[in-house]
């Protein structure tokens, strides 16, 4: 296995297992599995709903002794109801105690995105805030607290753009040190890994396989099918694996962590073993190819009418 090296030395698998869309009553056993495999990195977040079934499976785990607490790589993220000063710290505490952890490895603010504290998915656009500096600054320093307090080992966020990640570095006392976002080879977002090189931010790539069983608001008529690209499924017939494991190895010859998520233990094998699969320059340049600017979690469902977000300035592009 390949690693992330934190600045203070810990290191991080750079395939994880993702737990989103994984099903109650099926989670817990998937994460079970995984660790049987040896993946010894788990991505959740409150908002999946399925932290507790995920914490009675590390508890089943770290308690008989089977894998130590130390060993295990364990990121979740801040659900945006919970954004406002106080909320931070009660949030975390929620997801540790589902977890049955008393520390996180890492922990993200899910979203650019607020809501009031009584809502959990906005029915309408107006529900939805946009974070000013301000009150993004008091929700960053809530973050940082958990790290002073021993809570959280590292701190970042996901689905940031490069502008608002840029201020958040600009600010921060402690820098974010990721940021989750949606990469595969429909969409690459280059610039923004060049920014986070430079800036000592590593990325972590979701929905790395095009998330085929996201839910059906998410789904649009005559969608690319990732997983159907004849490009990578020529290179992954040359290496003799999946298009999967091509898409994973893509993700990890390029610099970035990912997290393909699975219940089922075959092909958690084959994503596992992805991370050592070795793609040739060739083989990169024809992948970059490939780039089309393809979101399939494109945010919308914030931008409601009577948003303050539209998808341009969500992703300020
Ligand atoms: P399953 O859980 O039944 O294995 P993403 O990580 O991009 O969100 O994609 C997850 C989806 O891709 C799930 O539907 C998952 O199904 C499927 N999947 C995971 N690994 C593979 C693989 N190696 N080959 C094909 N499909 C996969």
């Amino acid at each position: 296995m390949k690693y992330h090296n934190f600045e203070n030395g810990d290191r991080m698998p750079v395939l994880g297992l993702g737990t989103w869309k994984s099903a109650p009553g099926e989670v817990g056993q998937a994460v079970q599995d995984a660790v049987s495999l040896g993946y010894r990195h788990i991505d959740c977040a409150s908002a999946y709903e399925n932290e507790e079934e995920i914490g009675a499976a590390f508890n089943g785990m770290i308690s008989t002794g089977s894998i130590p607490r130390e060993e295990l790589w364990v990121t979740s993220k801040l659900w945006n109801n919970a954004h406002a000063e106080g909320q931070v710290r009660v949030a975390l505490e929620k997801t540790l105690a589902d977890l049955q952890l008393d520390y996180l490895d890492l922990y993200l603010m899910h979203w650019p995105v607020s809501f009031a504290s009584d809502i959990f998915f906005p029915e309408s656009g107006s529900e939805v805030q946009a974070p000013d500096p301000a009150s993004l600054a008091a929700t960053w320093k809530g973050m940082e607290d958990l790290v002073d307090a021993g809570l959280v080992r590292h701190i970042g966020v996901c689905n940031f753009s490069q502008k608002k990640l840029a201020a958040l570095y600009a600010s921060a006392r402690i820098k974010p040190e990721m940021n989750q976002i949606e990469l595969h080879p429909y969409m690459q977002q280059p610039e923004m890994l060049s920014f986070c090189q430079q800036h000592g931010i590593a990325l972590t790539a979701y929905s790395p396989l095009g998330s085929p069983d996201r839910p059906e608001f998410l789904k649009a008529e005559n969608e690319p099918v990732l997983l159907q690209d004849t490009t990578i499924q020529k290179i992954a017939e040359v290496h003799g694996v999946s298009s999967a494991q091509i898409m994973l190895a893509w993700a990890v010859n390029r610099g970035t962590s990912v997290i393909p998520k699975s219940t089922n233990p075959e092909r958690q094998a084959q994503n596992l073993a992805a991370a050592d699969i070795q793609l040739t320059d060739e083989e990169m340049n024809q992948i970059a190819g490939l780039d089309r600017k393809r979101r399939y979690v494109d945010g919308a469902f914030w931008c409601l009418e009577g948003s303050p977000f539209t998808l341009q300035s969500l992703w300020d592009e």
